[in-house]
């Protein structure tokens, strides 16, 4: 009988600590590095996607690509989609997803800091962030996009920026 508490117990723990850790990530650290993990709606996802108009042959990165929603977006659409995720749990989550719908050819979802990732050969850039954050990847934008990228923010507009499109909330630039 001893051992059943015992080994209750230990589960329990085990549970309790990966359940914080998750949290750890998902709020705080997400929060610190740019955003805590908040899922865009799915209106708002085909918005971004319809006003981005992506299609077949695009290639599209969602900065911060939590659970990968927008990614599967995209790629039922046909574009080859990239997200950049902090986050080991929403990484691992979003790449079962992808596998699950058929749509891991189509995807790619790196574990990396979208600091680092260079933007030069992709033709839309998908973001639900913090404003700060964005004002932080204002300046990698103007430096790393090609002429005619497309950003597309959900909820929070780019500082001083004049968006090229506006819907509910989605605002779309395009670097000139
Ligand atoms: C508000 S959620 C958006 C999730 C998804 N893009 C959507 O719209 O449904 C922001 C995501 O960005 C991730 N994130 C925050 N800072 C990051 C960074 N510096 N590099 C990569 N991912 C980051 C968080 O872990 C979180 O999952």
């Amino acid at each position: 009988m001893i051992y059943i508490y015992l080994f209750s117990i230990i589960v329990l723990v085990i549970g309790a600590a990966v359940f914080l850790w998750f949290l750890v990530w998902t709020v705080i650290i997400g929060d610190i590095r740019g955003a805590p993990f908040v899922a865009s709606r799915r209106d708002k996802i085909r918005l971004m996607c319809d006003l981005a108009g992506i299609r077949s042959g695009l290639r599209v990165v969602d900065l911060g690509s939590g659970d990968g929603a927008i990614l599967f977006e995209a790629a039922r659409r046909g574009a080859d989609a990239i997200g950049l995720e902090i986050n080991p749990f929403l990484v691992w989550f979003s790449r079962i997803r992808a596998k699950r719908l058929g749509l891991r050819d189509k995807i790619t979802i790196l574990r990396q800091d979208f600091y680092s990732y260079p933007l030069g050969e992709v033709d839309a850039v998908l973001v639900y962030l913090w404003p700060e954050t964005m004002d932080r990847l204002r300046d990698k934008f103007l430096r790393e996009c090609r002429l005619g990228t497309k950003i597309i923010s959900n909820a929070f507009p780019i500082k001083g920026w004049r968006a090229i499109m506006e819907k509910d909330d989605v605002f779309v630039y395009e670097i000139k």
